[in-house]
């Protein structure tokens, strides 16, 4: 067993590993751990902690995927609900949908029992409305929010460089390989917007016979390059993970238009082997890792692209 995920995912990986220790199934294990990330207020790219969008207000994005069956349930821009990515794992379950957004999502969020939370912390509030201030015109800031809000989505950017998440990916032999991601997206995101984490084939992808892999930061590069799939299609067609991950990163670094910023990719292959690399991410970006030869999680530094 081996199991990866972001350095974000701090305050659950301990519990995936325990859970994963002690026999859950993989996908239970990593929203158990995922839960935790999402309640921890320090943790300001997923979950409570987040920040909102350019309304003020929250909009968690989640999924996961069975590399078993390829199954994927995934949840968009979904208001007032803390743990998303329990709700991915519902859609999957109970749906025979793949994906929910916005007043659907919330709506059966109630229907499987989630509470109806309150998601945005008074300082990210502030941060939000002192950002907006320094930006609009007193004229605009007393029509707010009947204002045009694109030109604000270019102005502003993330007050922690914060276009994240957290991803967990998981392989084993016997339980298979299995990805799960949960984010609050971009700071002051335009309204509705969705990020990596909920696309299958972009912010994560699994697949049993071959690996998994899912992505951080900008979501808008790994969308358009179906990030986490060509990593694991590249496995299927007999590259080395190494080399997997590399063609995934120059079809990254061959974009040259629209908005382009850093990725780090989280792999695993069918063989037991991990990567993380960091596309032009600012900082040192590191990653947790656990495997059955551990007697406790590492946190390691990513390699550089
Ligand atoms: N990678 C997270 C996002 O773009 O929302």
């Amino acid at each position: 067993m081996l199991v990866i995920a972001n350095a974000e995912a701090w305050p659950g990986f301990p519990t995936t590993v325990e859970r994963l220790k002690s026999g859950s199934d993989s996908l239970t294990a990593m929203i158990a751990g995922i839960s935790r990330v999402e309640a921890e207020p320090k943790v300001r790219s997923v979950g409570y902690g987040g920040w909102p969008n350019m309304l003020g207000v929250m909009e968690c994005d989640a999924a996961v995927m069975n590399g078993d069956t390829r199954e994927v349930g995934a949840v968009g821009a979904v208001p007032d609900t803390m743990h998303v990515a329990a709700l991915a794992h519902a859609v999957m379950q109970r749906l025979p949908h793949v994906m929910l957004t916005g007043a659907g999502a919330r709506r059966f969020a109630t229907e499987v029992g989630l509470p109806v939370d309150n998601m945005l912390l008074d300082d990210s509030r502030r941060v939000w409305w002192d950002r907006l201030q320094t930006e609009l015109s007193p004229a605009e800031l007393e029509a707010f929010p009947d204002v045009p809000l694109a030109p604000l989505s270019r102005a502003i950017t993330d007050p922690e460089r914060v276009r994240d998440t957290t991803v967990f990916v998981s392989a084993d032999r016997m339980r298979g390989i299995h990805a799960a991601t949960s984010t609050s997206g971009w700071a002051w995101k335009y309204p509705g917007r969705l990020g990596d984490s909920p696309i299958p084939g972009a912010g994560y992808y699994a697949d049993s016979r071959y690996g998994a892999a899912a992505c951080t930061h900008t979501g808008e590069m790994t969308m358009r390059c179906s990030t986490a799939h060509t990593v694991v299609l590249a496995l299927k067609l007999g590259r080395s993970l190494e080399d997997a991950v590399a063609l995934a990163v120059e079809e990254l670094a061959d974009l040259s238009e629209g908005f382009l910023g850093g990725v780090v990719i989280h792999a695993v292959d069918a063989h037991g082997g991990h990567e993380v690399v960091n596309f032009r991410c600012p900082g040192e970006i590191r990653y947790w890792l656990w495997s059955d030869e551990m007697a406790e999680p590492e946190l390691r530094p990513a390699k550089a692209a």
